[in-house]
C-alpha cells in the first residue's frame, strides 16, 4: 500500500497541460474512484460525463474560460464534467431533509476521488468553478434544469515539478478535546 499523504501533497491543480490526448483507461478509473466514494445515506447524487472527443473538449473548455480565466484548459486532453442527480434518502431523513441536503458535499468528495486517482495515474486535474453552465448543458445534451456540480479539466501535465502546499498550518485549524 502507498503513502496516502503523499498522494495528497502530489495531487496538485494543474494549470500546465501538455496537450496530449488522455488515455481513456484511465479516465475511466478516475469515475471509478469516484463511484466508489462516500455519499449522504449512499444517495450516490451525481454521474459522469466523460468529455475526450477532441472537438467536445475544445468546445466545454471554451466553457471553462468563458468569465475570462482558465486559459490552460485551452491544453487539456479530457473534461469530466460531475452531474448533480437525485439522491435517494433513508425514508426516515427523507422526512425531515430535503433530498439534496447531502448532495454539494457528496459531490466535493467524488470530485476529490477523481483529482488523487488521476494523480496517482500521474495525469493532472484542476477543478473549473466558474463556467458557462447553460453552454455546457447545450453541449453535452442536457436538460436546462440539470444541475452542473463540478467541471474537472484532465491531462497529461507538461511539467512535472510539485509545487509546496500553501495551507494553513495544523495548529490553526485542529483542537483535540
Ligand atoms: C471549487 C473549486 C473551484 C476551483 N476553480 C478553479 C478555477 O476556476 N481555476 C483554477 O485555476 N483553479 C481552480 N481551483 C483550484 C484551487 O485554486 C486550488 O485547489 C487551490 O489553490 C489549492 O491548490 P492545489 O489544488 O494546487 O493544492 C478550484 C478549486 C476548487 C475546489
Amino acid at each position: 500500500m502507498g503513502d496516502f499523504l503523499e498522494l495528497a501533497a502530489r495531487r496538485q491543480s494543474c494549470r500546465s497541460f501538455s496537450g496530449a490526448k488522455t488515455d481513456r483507461d484511465k479516465l475511466t478509473k478516475c469515475v471509478e474512484a469516484a463511484r466508489l466514494a462516500p455519499s449522504g445515506c449512499n444517495g450516490q447524487p451525481w454521474s459522469f460525463v466523460v468529455v475526450d472527443d477532441p472537438d467536445k473538449v475544445a468546445e466545454v473548455g471554451k466553457c471553462g474560460r468563458a468569465f475570462g480565466s482558465n486559459a490552460f484548459t485551452e491544453k487539456a486532453g479530457a473534461f469530466i464534467v460531475v452531474l448533480e442527480e437525485y439522491a435517494e434518502l433513508k425514508p426516515a431523513l427523507r422526512e425531515v431533509l430535503d433530498s439534496q441536503f447531502f448532495a454539494k458535499g457528496d459531490i466535493g468528495g467524488a470530485v476529490l476521488s477523481i483529482c488523487l486517482e488521476a494523480a496517482d495515474l500521474g495525469l493532472g486535474t484542476c477543478i473549473i468553478g466558474l463556467f458557462n453552465r447553460e453552454k455546457i448543458a447545450e453541449l453535452l445534451g442536457l436538460p436546462r434544469e440539470q444541475r452542473i456540480g463540478a467541471l474537472i479539466s484532465v491531462g497529461c501535465p507538461s511539467d512535472g515539478t510539485i509545487r509546496p502546499k500553501v495551507r494553513k498550518p495544523l495548529e490553526e485549524i485542529v483542537r483535540y478535546v
